[in-house]
């Protein structure tokens, strides 16, 4: 991120988000991480596009708020990383919504560090949540899937740190990386039931998470957490990418629509990583 090094200087561009459509009309989805953020907004947009959503995140009161204010089917509250809590998760969205055909796993979380100086435990939690949790929510709904004969998608989010990378943020970026990977091979081991996996790599976005950030980057280098965030820009757009726009990506690859995009992962970053 950073908008000193595009092409010529311009001004924020505007939002524009375009009509919901129907891509998801009739689509069963289970939504992980939907209390907030990003998340929240993957769900408001699949119920725009005409799915019906299970909503899920360790947040108990906020995802029942945002699952009456979506108008979702139903919630659980679940830690993804504790596989039995995830199979019943998925037990209860695959009832619920009575069939499953697509999973958002949107549920994550960053933590900063020396980079010498990780603690294990804090490693393996970011791991566990971000990496495994993605993992066991996608493998439980993939096998009722399968065993039901129903064709479906996942959408994984992974980051443009999974990509390039921050030194802060390393375990961070390493569990990223980990989650591109997965949806390689998921994309592979699910071709055949007609499950198509990919991931978003979403760059800078005004949530909670990027505050989190800005926080930690003004303490390190003696700035205003406010200042940091200003600086904290997608180059190409001038602005950060709103969590409303990142999802129509996932409203996309959930959607027939994306059928030949298989095992990706595709950048929401407002151009900032090349590759
Ligand atoms: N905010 C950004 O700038 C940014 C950039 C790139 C990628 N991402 C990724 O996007 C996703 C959403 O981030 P966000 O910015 O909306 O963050 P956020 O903190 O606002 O929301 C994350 C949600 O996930 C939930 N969650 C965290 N750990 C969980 C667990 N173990 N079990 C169940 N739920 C859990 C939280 O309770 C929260 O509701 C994350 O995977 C994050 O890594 C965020």
């Amino acid at each position: 991120m950073g908008h000193f090094d595009t092409g010529a200087p311009h001004g924020a561009l505007p939002i524009r988000l375009g009509p919901a459509g129907d891509a998801l009309a009739g689509r069963r989805v289970l939504v992980t991480g939907a209390a907030r953020g990003l998340g929240r907004a993957v769900a408001a947009a699949a119920v725009a596009a005409g799915a019906r959503v299970w909503l899920t995140d360790r947040l108990q009161d906020e995802v029942s708020a945002t699952a009456d204010e979506l108008g979702a089917a139903g919630w659980t509250a679940a830690d993804v990383a504790d596989a039995g809590q995830v199979e019943a998760l998925v037990e209860a969205a695959d009832a619920g919504l009575q069939g499953l055909d697509g999973v958002a796993n949107v549920a994550g979380f960053v933590l900063h560090h020396d980079p010498l100086a990780i603690p294990a435990e804090d490693w393996a939690r970011l791991f566990a949540v971000n990496v495994t949790g993605s993992y066991l929510v996608a493998a439980a709904a993939a096998r009722r899937m399968r065993a039901a004969g129903r064709p479906g998608s996942i959408v994984h989010t992974a980051s443009e740190a999974g990509k390039v990378g921050h030194v802060d943020s390393l375990a961070y970026s390493a569990s990223k990386a980990a989650v591109i990977s997965m949806t390689r091979m998921l994309s592979k081991a699910l071709a055949g039931d007609d499950v198509n996996v990919n991931c978003v790599c979403p760059g800078g976005l005004d949530t909670a998470m990027l505050r989190e950030v800005a926080q930690v980057y003004a303490e390190r280098t003696g700035g205003e957490p406010d200042a940091v965030l200003d600086q904290l820009v997608a180059g190409q757009l001038g602005r950060r990418a709103s969590v409303d726009e990142v999802a129509q990506a996932y409203v996309f690859l959930l959607s027939d629509a994306a059928h030949t995009i298989r095992g990706q992962a595709v950048n929401a970053d407002g151009g900032d990583t090349p590759y």
